[in-house]
């Protein structure tokens, strides 16, 4: 699905900071080699220079490509942006419901990513899916940095989200009548959606008293969607753990678990459940961006053109490049994959030091890692290692006794489960991790089609999940050193 972006340049700007200000990434540094930049003009007028000519075909050219790094403009231009053209994770799985008249919309709001999903009460079956980019991207890829800039300019995000739900639900609905809309993010995505106070993230302890289930009439929200329909976001489960976390629980069937299982966000802002029907504790931990590729030299979405898989071969590294294209740039599970690879050959040492004095490890031209990405790397897989052994041990267990641990999201999905391991990040067999695909979405679908069960089920499992703040843990630290080596 093309993703479009229109800006206006004003004198004195620079077209490429603007571009990367609002998140296309710059894989080569902007040094005009990777062409992983590219961009297509729609509207407007970018001029060709030199550089753009040696990576760009002249068909390309003659199409409207352009690279982002080397680009100048003024006034008005409107992009197609590659970069941001991977797919984003659905769920298309059938659930039980209860039949009734009428339609409904699951949303799965995230940090990077939106998914709307139509339904039926009547069948249970999904009617449409739509997905977008989270408008909010244009002010900070993470969500530290939506809660600075909403402390800077109180409600923009939240009329940037509500906007851009908006223009989804509406596109998602078509001509149906839809009674509900209900919405699961983290907490930072319910505070600025819902309109609330997002100060009390941005200090320690992280806590929030306004984590709770909210309800919007749709008109009051600028949602053409009858007078009758309600939004609906659920609750947050404690500090930076959300509501995300919650319909993931209700995906699992939690309350109907006997053994020890772990349910795992492997994101920016990593979020962590361990537990059973009788008991459960969450944490949230910042591992950073890099199992999203964020701040990887030459870190790329997962995209065509990013290196996906890398396994050791005569020596070196074979690579899997997504759309069979060459390569550009590097994703999370492939940057897993590599560093598994290189530490399988010895060309990175426990520590995370790379051997014999190297500065880089070549992948397949142009695409290389530095010391600086495997440090990014070892500091988020540390924080997530760290997290499930705090929770572990706060539950008196050990890793090896828990019966599974389920992967959330796009990069639990696509990362390598003996790579997981080799680097530390999981140290259980293949066996015991399940990547568990969209948990967020499959849960809030799962709650919207059964409205005579949910209050009870999001309040029993609000009850007996206990959020645990891994800041405060007298033993995180050592723990996260611990964890950061390989
Ligand atoms: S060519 Fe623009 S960042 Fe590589």
């Amino acid at each position: 699905m093309p993703q479009l972006c229109s800006l206006d340049v004003p004198a004195g700007a620079e077209l490429a900071d603007l571009l990367f200000e609002r998140g296309v990434e710059l894989p080569c540094g902007g040094a005009s080699l990777c062409g992983g930049c590219r961009v297509r003009v729609v509207e407007g007028d970018i001029a060709v220079t030199p550089d753009m000519q040696a990576v760009l075909t002249p068909q390309e050219v003659a199409a409207g490509w352009r690279l982002a790094c080397q680009a100048r403009a003024r006034g008005r231009v409107t992009l197609e942006i590659e970069q941001w053209e991977g797919p984003i994770l659905g769920d298309e799985s059938r659930v039980a419901f209860e039949a009734r008249e009428g339609f409904g919309i699951a949303v799965d709001l995230g940090t990077t990513t939106i998914v709307a999903q139509l339904l039926d009460f009547a069948t249970g079956e999904v009617l449409a899916v739509r997905t977008a980019l989270n408008p909010q991207c244009a002010h900070g890829a993470d969500v530290m940095s939506r809660v600075q800039f909403a402390l800077r300019e109180p409600r923009v995000l939240t009329c940037s989200i509500r906007q851009g739900l908006a223009a989804l639900v509406h596109d998602v609905a078509g001509d149906r009548k839809v009674s509900e809309v209900l919405l699961c993010g983290n907490t930072v995505m319910h505070h600025l959606f819902c309109g609330e106070e997002v100060e009390p993230l941005s200090h320690v302890p992280f806590e929030t008293p306004a984590g709770g289930m909210r309800e919007f009439i749709a008109e009051d929200l600028g949602w053409k969607l009858g007078s009758a329909c309600r939004v609906r976001f659920l609750p947050c489960l404690g500090s930076f753990v959300g509501s995300d976390i919650l319909a993931g629980m209700v995906a699992l069937d939690w309350l109907a678990r006997d053994a020890l299982v772990a349910l795992i966000d492997l994101g920016t802002n990593g979020e962590i459940v361990i537990g059973n029907r009788r008991g459960a504790l969450c944490a949230s931990t910042a591992a950073g961006p890099a199992f999203e590729a964020g701040r990887i030299g030459m870190g790329m979405r997962a995209a065509p053109g990013a290196i996906s898989r890398v396994v050791p071969k005569d020596g070196g590294f074979e690579c899997h490049v997504l759309g069979a294209r060459a390569p550009r740039g590097i994703c999370g599970s492939g940057l897993v994959d590599a560093a598994a690879a290189a530490l399988h050959m010895g060309r990175i040492l426990p520590t995370g030091r790379l051997a014999n004095g190297t500065q880089e490890l070549e992948l397949m031209p142009p695409v290389s890692i530095t010391q600086s990405d495997i440090r990014e790397l070892q500091l988020a897989k540390g924080a997530i290692a760290a997290g499930l052994r705090i929770l572990l041990e706060r539950c008196g267990a050990t890793l090896h006794q828990l019966d599974r641990v389920y992967l959330a999201g796009a990069f639990g999905n696509y990362v390598n489960t003996a790579s997981a391991r080799r680097i530390g990040l999981l140290e259980l067999g293949p066996e015991n991790i399940e990547p568990a695909g969209n948990t967020a979405l499959r849960g809030t679908k799962m709650l919207l089609l059964a409205p005579s069960r949910r209050s009870a089920l999001v309040e029993q499992i609000g009850r007996l999940t206990q959020h645990v703040s891994l800041a405060s843990d007298p033993h995180f630290q050592d723990a996260f050193v611990d964890c950061m080596r390989f």
